[in-house]
């Protein structure tokens, strides 16, 4: 299973590079506008260059997001994302001209992954389209009483149906148990902020084991 920070600031991105346990990275415009200072002065220049900076740190996918919403828009965008570095993937949203967007950057070459998935439908319209990846948001199906992780559970099983090499990338992702979920059904990726890579590593009797062996260790100084 790969594992994604969902972020787009560069200290937690540095922090769970770290660990060794981050293959990617995912952002979309509402990430990139918690780490921006002066929005006067940010800007789509200072955007692609926070992506460079960002490829720099992982060697592995990352995500940015289009901000057009039509199809001939978000072609001419994804191809200029995706010359920033081999590794950038274009995030598209499942419209009917985020489908056409997908399919064409697709075409040439460039990685998609299809964002805001909500139905197995959108990410079967998705994979047929030609998307990298498709991210079902688990934390927002929750939020609205319905159970995130059976979303993917289906995507899983229309993948497995027809040999689709799409990868599921479950994404807003709230709390450990999501990403034990994930795991357990076999998704390829989950992509988690970093409050969250932090509770993973905690267990309280991690902690009181820990206290209790070093101060038996002072036997051994
Ligand atoms: O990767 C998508 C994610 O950033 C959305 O998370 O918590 O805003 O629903 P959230």
């Amino acid at each position: 299973m790969k594992f994604f920070i969902d972020t787009a600031n560069l200290d937690e991105i540095s922090a769970a590079a770290e660990l060794g346990m981050l293959d990617g990275v995912t952002t979309n415009p509402s990430l990139v506008a918690k780490i921006v200072d002066d929005p006067e002065r940010f800007g789509y220049g200072e955007f692609k260059k926070h992506i460079a900076k960002i490829c720099e740190i992982v060697d592995g996918p990352v995500s940015a997001e289009v901000t057009t919403l039509m199809a001939d828009e978000m072609t001419v965008q994804g191809v200029d994302l995706a010359g920033i570095h081999p590794n950038v993937v274009v995030k598209c949203p499942v419209t009917i001209e985020g489908l056409k967007a997908i399919r064409r950057l697709a075409g040439k070459g460039i990685r998609t992954n299809a964002t805001l998935v909500f139905s197995p439908n959108q990410a079967l319209l998705a994979a047929k389209a030609g998307a990298s990846y498709v991210s079902p948001f688990v934390g927002r199906l929750d939020d609205i009483s319905t159970e995130g992780m059976a979303l993917v559970d289906q995507i899983l099983t229309v993948f497995d149906n027809y040999r689709f090499t799409t990868e599921v990338l479950v994404a807003s992702v709230r709390h450990p148990q999501h990403v034990v979920e994930a795991a357990m059904m076999g998704a390829h990726i989950a992509t988690i902020p970093f409050k969250v890579i932090e509770q993973l590593v905690k267990h309280p009797l991690t902690d009181t084991g820990l206290d209790r062996f070093m101060q038996d260790a002072s036997v051994i100084q």
